[in-house]
Formats: structure tokens, sequence, C-alpha cells
């Protein structure tokens, strides 16, 4: 007997993603797009988080926040003993963001069960869907947080110390805004996660694939780098008397792209995001720099040795010239994580069944899914994004019918997990 598929309400779904994307927009210049932004835990996070939670409630969900802000809603199975069937994503969002980056998985979830409300279905594991806190990492700088609470790799006392820019803890934005659960942060072990998400890429499209089953996550290392000189007049100090930490800084960007290029690294990327001078000024030479840097490798003995590579190249800057000294500071850190065959089947076998093609590929952001796969078996399903996938910006596009298609895959992917012993 073959299990029945589950098909949701694009439209519905789509008015769920537009209605959310308005809380935090703004008119970016750039692209002269309306975009959006809504860092973890600011006014706009906040709204957006009790929209959702409303809609939640709506769904007949039961809402619980735990102790780093994550949101989780319940769906009752028939059996409230077993282990539910958890799903979600992230609504947090960089400040250039589009309407999509983990809203669909979250709003994806959401309305997978208002399907199974509308039909009348009862699944025998509970379902739960989960937002979780801080995923992008840009504003208190260590990535999918909440989720990595969650699942124990990261402690409730380190995230909640994290600062901003501007020197506000964690916890603190989460007191004032009002998302200071008191539910138990450690997540029991559900029986499957699988969380969908827009690919942020170009492979879907390249291969004119709608939907992507994702076979893990690439290894990603964040760190802040701050390079020590000393400040003087920029007309009066002759060269051979400067230490200059902006130029250190510059150096720096050249080498990894030199490391990126000469292939030794296996499949690195290496990204300088942030970068400022201080103290900023136009006659005057750089007395420090900070910078960050990103880099990405699915291969984690690669990832080892571009991170050496790195540091050699950090302690040669600083043996360069006197007055010149370098400091690290570990922002975050994850492994490559591959996700559970069993899981992706079920994905694989409900875009079959839904008459929707598929590949493989490993996902080259980060993801919750990352985290919750050290307590259950995980995958993800990806969806197709329009201009090359470009994400982390306003141009981030999906359109309404592979967005409903991911998340018909997503629901009849829930349906099955959930109808399993
Ligand atoms: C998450 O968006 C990442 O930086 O991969
Ligand atoms: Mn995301
Ligand atoms: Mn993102």
């Amino acid at each position: 007997m073959t299990t029945p598929t589950l098909t949701v309400d694009g439209p519905r779904l789509w008015r769920s993603l537009m209605d959310l994307a308005a809380i935090g927009a703004y008119d970016d210049e750039r692209t002269g797009l309306r975009g959006v932004n809504r860092l973890a835990l600011t006014d706009a996070d906040a709204a957006g988080r009790r929209r959702v939670v409303a809609w939640m409630e709506e769904a007949g969900l039961t809402v619980r926040v735990d102790r780093m802000g994550n949101i989780y809603g319940r769906r009752e199975g028939t059996d409230p003993t077993a282990a539910a069937v958890l799903t979600g994503s992230h609504i947090d969002s960089v400040a250039t963001a589009g309407a999509f980056d983990g809203c669909l998985g979250v709003l994806g979830g959401i309305e997978a069960v208002r399907t199974l409300n509308e039909r009348g279905i009862r699944t025998r594991r509970p379902i739960e869907v989960a937002v979780f806190t801080e995923e992008e990492g840009v504003r208190f700088g260590t990535d999918m947080l909440g989720s990595a609470v969650a699942a124990g790799r990261l402690t409730l006392e380190y995230a909640h110390a994290l600062t901003d820019r501007d020197g506000r803890t964690l916890g603190g934005e989460l007191a004032r805004t009002g998302f200071d659960g008191t539910e138990d942060v450690r997540l029991a072990p559900p029986h499957a996660y699988v969380e969908c998400h827009i690919e942020q890429g170009p492979v879907l499209a390249g291969s004119g694939v709608e939907i992507g089953v994702v076979t893990g996550v690439q290894g990603i290392s964040w760190q802040e780098i701050t390079v020590h000189g000393r400040a003087a007049h920029a007309g009066t100090t002759p060269t051979r008397l400067r230490a200059d930490a902006g130029l250190a800084a510059a150096h720096i960007i050249v080498r990894l792209r030199e490391l990126v290029d000469s292939g030794e690294y296996g499949d690195l990327r290496a990204t300088v995001g942030h970068l400022i001078v201080h103290p900023d000024l136009t006659n005057i030479v750089p007395a420090r720099a900070e910078l960050t840097v990103d880099l990405r490798n699915p291969d984690d003995a690669q990832m080892a040795r571009a991170e050496e590579a790195l540091a050699a190249f950090l302690r040669e800057l600083e043996e360069s010239g006197p007055g010149l000294s370098v400091t690290t500071r570990r922002m975050a850190k994850t492994a490559h994580v591959p996700f559970d065959e069993g899981v992706q089947k079920v994905i694989a076998q409900a875009a079959d069944d839904h008459g929707l093609e598929h590949i493989s590929l490993l996902s080259g952001a980060g993801h919750d899914a990352q985290e919750i796969a050290a307590l259950c078996p995980t995958a993800m399903i990806f969806v197709r994004g329009e201009y090359d996938g470009i994400s982390h910006n306003p141009r981030e596009y999906s359109t309404p019918e592979a967005c409903a298609h991911g998340v018909d895959v997503l629901a009849t992917t829930l349906l099955r997990l959930a109808g399993q012993d």
C-alpha cells in the first residue's frame, strides 16, 4: 500500500511568506528592492516571532519557548509518548536579506500542520515546528546558536554572554524582547528532523531541477582577526617607520584568495565580509584593523590545513616588521555533517510521489539541521532559487510554485515520518 501524499495550499503559504517579509522590511538602495532586516532579537525579530506564534496557535499548536528563546509548536499524535517528528528553521535574518532564508522552513512547517488539520489527519507521532534563535550569527557572532545549544554542543551560559557590536548581551536581549522562556533548552531527541530551505546557490537552477535532497552540510570556520599596528600622521611619517594595520589586513585578504586559488585546500571558500580600521580617518595610518574570516570546506582535513596556512601567514605578518601584532578570536566552528540516508530516502520518495524531479547535493550554507543531526536522523529539502540562487540579498527569490512544491515534499515527508514505528 502506498502512503498518501499531502499537497499544501501554495497561495496561503506564499501569503504567510510575504506577510512575514513585511516585518523588518526596508528599502534597499543598492538593488532598489524591498529587503528584510530582522537581526536576531531586535524589535523586528520579536515582532516576527509574535506573528509566527500567533500562526502556530491558530493552527492549533501548543507553543513553548525555551531558555534560548527557541520556539516549539506541538501538534499531538495519537501516541503522545512517541518521540515527535521535528521540522522548522529560523526567522532571524542577515541585515540585507530576502523573504525566504529560514522563513520557508518555519512557515512551511506551519502550512503542513494546517493541511493535516484540514484533512482531519491524525499522525501516530506528534509533529513539532521549531523556530531557532540566531541562526545567522551576524548579530552575536556565532551561527546556528539556538539549535547548537538545544543539541548540547554549546552551553546556555556561553550563548547568553555573547554580545553584539553595541555590547548588548544575548541574554539581556532575550529578556528585553520577552522571549526568555522557561523550558529546558536541551531538546529531548526527536524521532527525526527535516528542514525545508531555499538552496541559496546555483546548483538546482543549473540542473533544471526543483527539489534538492540534501546529503549534509560542509564545514564552517569563523574567526575574528585583530591586527594591531601604530597610528601615525599620513603626511609626515616615512613609510619605513609605519606599522600599518590596514595594509596588513589587505595582505590577509589577498593571501586567503591565494589559498583558495592554489587548489591545495580542496574545495575551500574564503570570505572577509567585515573589515574596519581604527581610527578610521583619512589622514591617519590605521592603528588597528578588525576583520572576520569565513572559511567553508566539505573536507575537515583540508579545512584544518587551510586554517593552519592562515595561522602561519599571521605569524609571518607579525615577523614582517616591528610594531605589528595579531590576535584571533574563534567565533564559530562546525565540521562537515553528513545527513541520515533513511530520511533522505523518505524525502526522495516523497518528491517522486509528487512527480517532482530531484537531485542530491551538499549544502554550502550552514543550517539548524546540522545541529539537530546530533540528536536524531536528519535531512533537508532544498528549493530552487532564481538569479543563480542569490541569497543574503534582497534579490533572493524562489517562485510561489517552487516554494509550494518544496513544502509539498516537506508535508508528505512529515506525514510519513510521523507514521513510523
Ligand atoms: C548561514 O546563513 C550561513 O552563513 O551559512
Ligand atoms: Mn537559513
Ligand atoms: Mn542565512
